[in-house]
């Protein structure tokens, strides 16, 4: 097996159109169905980093910062920041965009973690993680830091 993997490698980037059937009576997005396209996002980029079954460990932080409407679309980036022995720190950032005027907005950022199994259900060591930009090398840190709090 490779022992590294470049961050870029589990980079997803998933786009879904909010429908009625998503939303409150105000016509904007439960936040439960936001909470099940992160987890597929980041499910896929802690199976691109590892290729192998994962599971969630840890749905740690989501945060929602504007309303989405029905009828716009939803952007969800995700990447693995930070890996451990068995277990991946996963940043999924959401952005709404108008289908309209084409204005994408920022609208929430979600944490979670996952860990790596084999066939068997026993929890497997992961490829170790390279940062190339200053950018990715600062999201590595912030991986660390999370997943050294989360395991205080
Ligand atoms: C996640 C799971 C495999 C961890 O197994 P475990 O035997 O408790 O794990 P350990 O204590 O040996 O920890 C294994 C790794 O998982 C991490 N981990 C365990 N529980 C965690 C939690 N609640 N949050 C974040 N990370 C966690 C540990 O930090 C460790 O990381 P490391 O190997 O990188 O150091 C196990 O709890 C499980 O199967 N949970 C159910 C998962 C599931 O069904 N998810 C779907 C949503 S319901």
């Amino acid at each position: 097996m490779n022992l590294n993997k470049k961050m870029k490698e589990s980079y997803v980037e998933m786009t879904e159109v909010v429908l009625p059937n998503d939303t409150n009576p105000l016509g904007t997005i439960f936040g439960g169905k936001v909470a099940q396209w992160v987890d597929i996002a980041g499910t896929i980029s802690a199976i691109r980093h590892c290729r192998m079954t994962v599971v969630t460990a840890s749905m740690g932080q989501l945060d929602f910062l504007s309303p989405v409407k029905v009828g716009q679309i939803l952007i969800l980036r995700s990447r693995v920041i930070y890996v451990g022995n068995t277990s991946m720190e996963v940043q999924v950032n959401i952005f709404s965009e108008d289908p309209l005027s084409g204005n994408v907005q920022k609208t929430g950022t979600a944490y979670l973690t996952y860990v790596a199994l084999d066939s068997a259900g026993n929890k497997v060591r992961v490829p170790r993680l390279i940062s190339e930009t200053e950018e990715e090398q600062n999201l590595l840190e912030l991986g660390k830091k999370m997943a050294l709090e989360r395991k205080r």
